[in-house]
């Protein structure tokens, strides 16, 4: 067995369950990843959007709440290709959306965070605070990167959406893959939101890795309850990443609007309006406004989102919560509001009751 492999799986043993609360960015607070460690799954914080000195209080102050593992992501998208002609053009496409709520866009879009790959400052956050588990999305850190937290300790995982990606994610010797399918919420952690994408399913894209690499594969992707999370593990999936389940929790960061509108539930669509970079969103006034807007009309990501945030922000002060970053996968009609303590405790139940069957 790939020596790799056997950190990874000791990890997942020691949890209760086989279960990673996906690291959302924007969503997860240390309040919610400190209570599912806590519970006995593991816990995750998105610091994909986070300055470096953001990322380090959040860190600390999970570690301050759990002495158990979380899992900590960061973004490694490429560097935005800007094109001020479509970004100009986008800024005036929404200044009448803007202009009913009593406001104007942003004169220009600023590229709202940087990746990882190319933010030391982020780099030395990690080595100093060393989260047990540190995941990455859209891509790949440098080598340089992966040996300096290969050599502080950290187990080190990564989104695949086709084999492909899973053979570079492989080959750059991280220790197990993340198979994110299309039906997931939030972004899609496609590495080149340009290139094809096969779309493949959940289960699809586990199996697929799961013949292909010798690592665990965790799935992610629709996965709602404990009886999802055996099935997840019957394709050969070593441990179910949720995150849509966990919205819900009184810990996460989702404000009203957004608590309101998963609790109405129906459908989810795939944009990249909000953005720049396709994602899974409750269908909303955002969506129904960027509907018909073609993937070269939109700036790259994650500029569109510095406009994104205006228009969620211009809404809402004037009343209409339809317009924010309202992530969630197609399993968004089983969400469950309840605290994070209970609904890890209830995921372990059917998750026994359904291995047992
Ligand atoms: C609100 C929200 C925010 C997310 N943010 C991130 C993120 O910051 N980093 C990441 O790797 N994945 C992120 N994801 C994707 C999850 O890691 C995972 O692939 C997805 O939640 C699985 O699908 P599900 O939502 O149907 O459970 C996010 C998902 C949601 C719902």
């Amino acid at each position: 067995m790939n020596p790799r492999y056997a950190s990874t799986q000791a990890l997942f043993q020691a949890l209760t369950l086989p279960l990673l609360q996906a690291p959302m960015a924007g969503t997860a607070t240390p309040e919610l990843a400190a209570a599912v460690s806590n519970a006995g799954a593991l816990g995750g914080l998105g610091l994909g959007a986070s300055a470096p000195v953001a990322a380090h209080a959040a860190i600390l102050r999970t570690q301050a709440l759990t002495a158990r593992p979380f899992q900590v992501n960061l973004f490694c998208h490429a560097a935005p290709a800007r094109d001020a002609e479509v970004e100009s053009r986008w800024i005036e496409r929404a200044r009448p959306l803007f202009e009913t709520f009593g406001s104007t866009p942003p004169p220009a879009l600023e590229e709202i965070y940087r990746p990882f790959q190319l933010d030391p400052a982020m780099l030395e956050v990690l080595l100093e605070t060393r989260p047990a588990v540190i995941s990455f999305h859209f891509g790949l850190p440098t080598a340089a990167q992966i040996e300096a937290l290969r050599g502080a300790g950290c187990l080190l995982l990564a989104t695949a959406t086709s084999l492909e990606e899973g053979r570079r994610i492989a080959a750059s010797g991280l220790d197990a893959i993340i198979a994110q399918g299309w039906s997931a919420g939030g972004h899609r952690g496609i590495f080149d939101p340009e290139g094809d994408d096969e779309r493949l399913s959940t289960e699809a894209l586990t199996r697929r890795l799961v013949a292909e690499f010798d690592l665990p594969i965790i799935a992610a992707g629709g996965l709602m309850d404990g009886v999802d999370i055996a099935r997840a593990l019957s394709w050969g999936a070593s441990a179910a990443q949720l995150g849509t389940a966990f919205i819900g929790c009184p810990e996460s960061a989702a404000d009203p609007a957004y608590r309101e509108r998963l609790a109405a539930g129906g459908k989810t669509v795939m944009t990249r309006a909000i953005s720049g970079r396709p994602a899974r969103c409750l269908e909303n006034g955002f969506t129904n406004w960027a509907r018909d807007a073609q993937a070269d009309e939109i700036p790259a990501y994650p500029c569109a989102y510095d406009l994104g945030k205006a228009l969620n922000a211009a809404a809402k002060a004037s009343g209409d919560g339809t317009y924010g970053a309202q992530w969630a996968g197609t399993g968004a009609d089983r969400a469950r509001a309840l605290p994070a303590a209970a609904l890890v405790e209830t995921l372990a139940a059917e998750w026994r009751r359904a291995s047992s069957a």
